[in-house]
């Protein structure tokens, strides 16, 4: 049950607790960031679950396929730390994550 703080549009910090086997993106959308559209539901087809990664955490991220690459090139807030939260899933090497949601294009 790895803890991960999620940081708002607004930059408010919320501690919160992930579940091992869901998706960062199930994560902050099931801890009432509604801002975290997440429109389609997690099949890498819509880029509305943009976040940024803490820096020191880039390389505990999985590999970024080709959609999620081409997908994150539609956001006007891409950089480095651009990931897509529905293709990040929860393990315990993220106890102590910090996430940002990125803002809405
Ligand atoms: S929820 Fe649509 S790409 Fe992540």
């Amino acid at each position: 049950m790895p803890q991960i703080t999620v940081i708002d549009q607004s930059g408010a910090e919320s501690s919160v607790e992930a579940t091992t086997g869901r998706t960062l993106m199930e994560t902050i959308r099931d801890n009432g960031f509604d801002e975290l559209l997440a429109l389609c539901g997690g099949c890498c087809s819509c880029a509305t679950c943009h976040v940024h990664i803490d820096p020191s955490f880039m390389d505990k991220m999985p590999k970024l396929s080709e959609d999620e690459n081409d997908l994150l090139d539609s956001s006007d807030h891409r950089n480095e730390f651009s990931r897509l939260s529905c293709q990040i899933p929860i393990t315990d090497a993220l106890e102590g994550l910090k996430v940002t949601i990125a803002q809405e294009d």
